[in-house]
């Protein structure tokens, strides 16, 4: 006699929706946007079907269909028209991507606003901090820089910052300029886990952020690497994450199982550019269910212990969960 039969308890979808252990919802999601200066009306991202590089006024529409559809929360990325040495633009309190978190919280208040603080989108070169002659990344000098730049987006109104530069040292130099300018209560998201990855691909044509030289190794983690993992994200703990992102996710699900079982900081994750790509590419020919892999890879995520997905999929998501 066979006394144990799992199947029992999966004869059907009542008893299958009662017993499920992972349920995603709308708040789980976070959707990046492309906000470029210079042009006039939006661009698509050929490598990214669906995606846009968008003005400040089709910022706002977005906003506002995000919204109706229950959507929380955007990540901003800013492409500025002017890119020098320095990263200007990035820490310009009157900048196109300031100017337009200005204007999406003034019409959305409610939809809660992270901004991405990175240089590589302002700087020249293409890398993620100030580079010297000979072509080195400069740890902390580039530490002034990306604090300036956290202290204007909170300035602009950004509700929360996301350091993703991967120096050593930026989530204490972002907390002091934040507390300095008076924004105690702007948490901080630190990318402490973030893997130099192929994956990231599509993003560098979204962002416009490919480096000019070299590679981004000496500050992106070696992807073959674990307790790296836990010493990254405790040392950011330590400088005062208030939360922090493995990056990417489907790859990394060790990872966040690993920081989940040993951290009790709130963790996130970030299904890239490359993770989305590859879906929508192998959807496009019919090869896979675009909607079943989707939500399959996002649960994975969040099964794995990621509390927040940031995702380009993040409004299909809501859709498909709202269409039952
Ligand atoms: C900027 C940054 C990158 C991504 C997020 N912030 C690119 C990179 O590090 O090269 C990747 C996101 C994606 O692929 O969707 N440093």
């Amino acid at each position: 006699m066979l006394i144990h039969r799992p199947r029992r308890l999966r004869l059907n979808e009542t008893l299958r929706a009662m017993l499920c252990e992972t349920r995603l919802n709308s708040s789980d999601f976070v959707l990046p946007l492309f906000i470029k200066e210079g042009i006039k009306e939006k661009k698509a991202i050929s490598s990214m079907p669906g995606h846009y590089q968008l003005t400040l006024k089709d910022a706002l529409k977005e906003c506002g269909e995000i919204y109706k559809l229950g959507l929380k929360s955007i990540i901003l990325f800013g492409i500025p028209k002017h890119k020098d040495q320095k990263a200007s633009e990035a820490y310009n309190d009157q900048g196109y991507l300031q100017d337009t978190i200005k204007a999406i919280k003034d019409k959305y208040p409610k939809l809660y606003i992270i901004t991405d603080v990175c240089l590589c989108e302002y700087m020249e070169h293409g890398h993620c901090g100030i580079v010297d002659k000979k072509g080195e990344i400069l740890n902390d000098p580039s530490l002034e820089l990306l604090a300036k730049t956290a202290a204007s987006h909170a300035g602009a109104g950004a509700d929360m910052v996301a350091p993703s530069d991967m120096m050593d040292g930026r989530v204490w130099a972002i907390r002091k300029a934040l507390d300095q300018t008076g924004f105690l209560n702007t948490p901080i998201m630190s990318y402490a886990v973030k893997y130099a990855s192929s994956f990231y691909g599509p993003f560098r044509e979204a962002a416009e952020s490919t480096p000019q030289f070299g590679d981004r190794k000496t500050y992106q983690m070696d992807y073959a690497n674990k307790s790296e993992a836990l010493r990254e994200a405790l040392l950011d703990i330590e400088e005062g994450a208030d939360m922090i992102m493995v990056k990417p996710a489907l790859a990394y699900l060790d990872i966040i199982a690993k920081l989940k079982s040993q951290l009790n900081t709130p963790l996130a994750a970030y299904q890239v550019s490359g993770e989305y790509s590859q879906i929508m590419a192998a959807a496009a020919k019919g090869w896979i269910s675009e909607e079943g892999v989707m939500l399959e890879s996002l649960t994975a995520i969040k099964r794995a212990g990621a509390q927040l997905i940031i995702t380009y999929f993040a409004k299909k998501a809501v859709q498909s969960l709202s269409n039952g």
